[in-house]
């Protein structure tokens, strides 16, 4: 590359900064794949021969091979991914093999190359979403009646159940995987032969590439094009909300694995010893999740800040959207799978959880609801039930142990039925709105859930 222009070699300082191949070796695939469909069109072009073109793609073919059984020598000195394989290709097959970058730049090429990487990356983290939250709903079925405090604040609020919980989580990641999906929408745009910058004066079919490789689109501005890196940001921005999520239900599981909550329990296979301490058992697996969230945004913050005033088309800076691409795809596949498997493995202690929800306070609202179906404000009767909860607490009694007598006292709209507001089960069936927690509404989403996580993609 560099015989033409220069009269020395580059130093070899310079050569250790600017080289990316020891990371961008992994886009190897799309890389091959890529200079195959190119080879195609050029063939079509008339541009090379038939033959040429079968030799440069079997010999692409062999590389692959050679690659992935790991005998392929890769050279820093030749900079980068895209330098390795052609040189390789030259080596072997001589002149034909230079022919290959006709009407073709690294710009559009690394462009490529990673919108094939993302694309595929993208599908297999829906699938990795799919099975998480398979294995939610399985959790939500074997649980379905089990009722539990609903927390605001982290402070105990109302009666739900665990699988209303799960479904919840199962609703998140659902949007992670619509979000995924359109943004690979967006990434499903074809950019070889865009050039370096302004396509190239040998013109090839390039809807016919496109297709060859499977993209729905071809970009439409060549310089807007090799300086696009729109999807990777918003590729990795799928990615820190999908670890959001995972982070706030590590929360989750955490404290309620404390001894104080003592709500569930994660497996031995999932749990970690202290050094120090005999008893301990932590739920590390949950907290490094939680952790990784971090680098997550970190990389997203880093592609964005790359790409912030740069100038327009391509940029070497660009080269540096790779290594955190390459993380958050790393982090998040085995932070999903470590969720799928740990999560069917976890103790669900249904009487601590049944225990703090017996806790008459979680019905305050129902009781002040009780007032409202008799015809009271409902602001007049959360002022009256907030009294009775301030009697009950100088009283140290419960809210449900107060007698008639004395609650006829702050209104007489309350009756004998009083007593059944105390019945969480009842309470937890009267909650019927769409998207409420009756075991009618849970049981109808779990079917729900069950047909449409079955259909996969
Ligand atoms: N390694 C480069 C990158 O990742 C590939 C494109 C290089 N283009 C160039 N003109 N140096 O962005």
């Amino acid at each position: 590359m560099r015989k033409g222009r220069f009269k020395k070699p580059a130093a070899a300082l310079a050569q250790r900064y600017s080289e990316s191949v020891s990371f961008d070796w992994r886009l190897y695939r799309y890389d091959i794949a890529g200079s195959i469909a190119h080879a195609a069109a050029l063939a079509q072009g008339g541009i090379i021969t038939a033959e040429e073109q079968r030799r440069i793609e079997n010999e692409l073919r062999a590389i692959e091979k050679e690659i992935e059984s790991g005998k392929f020598e890769w050279e820093r000195s030749l900079e980068d991914v895209h330098m390795n394989i052609e040189a390789a290709l030259v080596k072997r097959i001589g002149v034909a093999g230079g022919k290959l970058h006709t009407a073709r730049s690294r710009n559009d090429q690394i462009a490529l190359d990673l919108r094939l990487y993302v694309k595929t990356e993208g599908r297999e983290a829906t699938t990795h979403l799919r099975q998480l939250q398979i294995a939610l709903l399985n959790l939500a079925e074997q649980h379905l009646d089990v009722i539990m405090p609903g927390y605001t604040h982290l402070q105990r609020a109302q009666p739900i159940t665990f699988s209303h919980y799960l479904l919840g989580q199962i609703e998140a990641f659902e949007r992670d995987g619509e979000r995924l999906r359109d943004c690979l929408v967006r990434t499903d745009v074809f950019p070889l032969g865009s050039g370096a910058l302004a396509g190239s004066a040998i013109v090839l079919d390039r809807e016919r590439i496109a297709r060859e490789l499977g993209f729905s689109r071809v970009s439409q501005n060549s310089l807007d094009t090799v300086g696009d890196r729109d999807f990777v940001c918003e590729f990795l921005f799928c990615l820190a909300m999908i670890g959001l999520h995972l982070s706030r239900l590590s929360e989750d599981l955490i404290i309620w694995s404390t001894s104080e909550f003592g709500f569930l329990e994660f497996s031995d296979a999932f749990s970690t010893g202290s050094s120090l301490m005999p008893q301990k058992r932590n739920p590390d697996m949950a907290e490094l999740t939680r952790g990784k969230t971090g680098r997550l945004y970190g990389n997203l913050m880093s592609i964005l800040t790359t790409m912030k005033a740069l100038p327009s088309s391509y940029n070497r800076d660009m080269q540096e959207d790779k290594e955190p691409l390459f993380d958050s795809v790393d982090t998040i596949k085995t932070a999903l799978e470590v969720f799928t498997a740990m999560l069917p493995e976890l103790k669900v202690n249904r009487d601590r959880m049944e225990t703090a929800a017996s806790d008459p306070n979680l019905l305050a609202t129902d009781l002040a609801e009780y007032l409202v179906k008799k015809g009271m404000p409902f602001r007049e009767a959360h002022e009256i039930i907030g009294k009775l909860v301030t009697q009950c607490v100088t009283k140290r009694r419960l809210l449900n142990q107060v007698p008639l007598g004395e609650m006829k006292k702050l209104s007489p709209l309350f009756d004998a039925d009083v007593a059944n507001v105390f019945d969480i089960r009842r309470s937890l069936s009267g909650r019927r709105a769409v998207g409420a927690p009756s075991p009618e509404n849970i049981a109808a989403q779990i079917k729900r859930w069950r047909s449409d996580l079955g259909k996969g993609d």
